[in-house]
């Protein structure tokens, strides 16, 4: 189990990467005080993920598909190619003391 931060240390609406078995991930505290987190790896082709607070979504940088913070499944993908995998789900586990840890 791995320490991601503490619950306070994040603010609504806020993300932070993090090295998940040596990958990148991403941990999502939405503005609907929802947590959630992902491998930071696009299903596609590889891209990175980001996480786009305005639109309460994930990004992927490079063919700017969107995915779902809620479970991690494909909202838009380019027209151009097929997209039917969704992001890899991290479970996450909060403590007594708000500390979240990714398991
Ligand atoms: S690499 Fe992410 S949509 Fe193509």
């Amino acid at each position: 189990m791995e320490k991601i931060a503490n619950v306070k240390d994040i603010k609504r609406g806020g993300s932070l990467t993090f090295d998940y078995k040596g990958r990148t991930a991403i941990f999502v505290r939405t503005k609907e005080d929802e947590l959630a987190a992902y491998v930071a790896i696009c299903p596609h082709a590889g891209g990175n993920i980001e996480w786009d607070e305005q639109i309460n979504k994930l990004l992927c940088e490079t063919h700017l598909s969107l995915f779902n913070v809620k479970d991690g499944s494909v909202y838009k993908h380019s027209s151009t190619f097929e997209l039917d995998k969704g992001l890899t789900k991290i479970e996450l586990k909060v403590d007594q003391d708000q500390n979240i840890y990714a398991l």
